[in-house]
């Protein structure tokens, strides 16, 4: 093999995660303002029934839909591209798989709502069926942004989604109407099928991320963080679609019952904002606690004291 000559300017670039935490970094910090903003008025006491988590659930969920059920059908495509394929089998990893989970999660909230809210939920699902078809078309036109997809909704399950999964336990059971709380979504295992917090999944797919990165070129790794800033931009529009959307709470006076009551628990003016440094603050606490591998005793001491 001949070498090449070695351009000197050409400094080499970074891993792509790192490229991808810095291009995303703003739009997820606008984000989780938002998500801390509304997630208090999904659970109690602003909120008795879970009702508008299954709402957002059916709308966020619509992500791992059709990313999940991308892979999974050029997985099993005979005829689909060999590179890609290679590509999607170093990051597959069937258990951070959440579409089976949310879907049964769901079927399970629908029917402790009664035929009432189970309509409402499938009403607004319906309705955010535009978002899975949009992320379709975009991995068909372009199957290695795909990447941008697992990154950004895989570790935010641990990251945020850990502390939202805490709030989400600890609403206890009369607000999940039933003992067995419907949090599948939410959880992990370990090799052995034992309750986890994921830790050992993260790392393996931080890993496996890394690696499969190195086969894209320069214009599809530019692709691949252009659109995790879209899929932030999304997350963005999903927000504000379950904020306004007229399905989404049975009317506007009902809206404003939610955000006074959650004002009025946290004794703040409704216009300050306030609930999310609290949040923030007890978010980076928790961070600590939850990212060590001796982290699954708290996880499960978590979940008990919640009952
Ligand atoms: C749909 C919503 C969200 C998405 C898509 C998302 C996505 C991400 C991604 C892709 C990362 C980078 C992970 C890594 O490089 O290891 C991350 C990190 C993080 N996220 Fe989120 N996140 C969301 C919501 C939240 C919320 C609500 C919070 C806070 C409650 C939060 C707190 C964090 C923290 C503390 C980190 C670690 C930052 C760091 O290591 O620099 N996220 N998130």
């Amino acid at each position: 093999m001949v070498p090449q000559p070695v351009c000197e300017s050409e400094t080499p670039r970074s891993l792509l995660p790192i490229e991808l935490l810095a291009a995303t970094r703003d739009k997820h910090h606008a984000l989780n303002l938002q998500i801390l903003k509304n997630l208090p008025l999904c659970v109690p006491p602003a909120s008795d029934s879970p009702i508008l988590y299954a709402k957002g659930m059916a709308v966020f969920g619509q992500i791992y839909y059709a990313f999940e059920a991308h892979l999974t059908a050029c997985l099993e495509d005979k005829e689909f591209d060999e590179t890609l394929r290679d590509l999607y089998k170093r990051i597959y990893v069937p258990r951070l798989l959440r579409s089976p989970r949310l879907r049964r999660d769901l079927e399970i909230v629908n029917m402790r709502l009664g035929d009432h809210g189970k309509q409402e939920v499938e009403d607004i699902s319906e309705r955010s069926m535009i978002y899975y078809r949009r992320i379709r078309a975009a991995l068909c036109a372009k199957p290695h942004v795909l990447l941008a997809y697992m990154w950004t909704m895989y570790l935010a399950l641990f990251n945020g989604g850990r502390w939202m999964r805490s709030q989400f336990f600890s609403a206890g059971s009369s607000f999940w109407l039933g003992q067995d709380f419907p949090l599948s979504f939410w959880d992990f295992e370990d090799p052995t099928g034992t309750a986890s917090n994921g830790e050992d999944l993260k790392v393996a797919f931080k890993e496996n991320f890394a690696e499969a990165s190195r086969l894209l070129d320069d214009t599809q790794r530019d692709e691949v963080i252009d659109e995790s800033k879209n899929l932030f931009d999304l997350c963005l529009e999903m927000v504000r679609f379950l904020e306004g959307g007229p399905s989404l709470l049975a009317s506007p006076e009902t809206f404003s019952t939610h955000i006074a009551a959650t004002n009025r628990a946290a004794d703040r003016s409704p216009t300050t904002g306030s609930l999310v440094l609290p949040a923030w603050h007890y978010v980076a606490s928790l961070f600590g606690s939850l990212a060590t591998a001796a982290s699954n005793t708290v996880w499960r001491r978590k979940e008990l004291s919640s009952d």
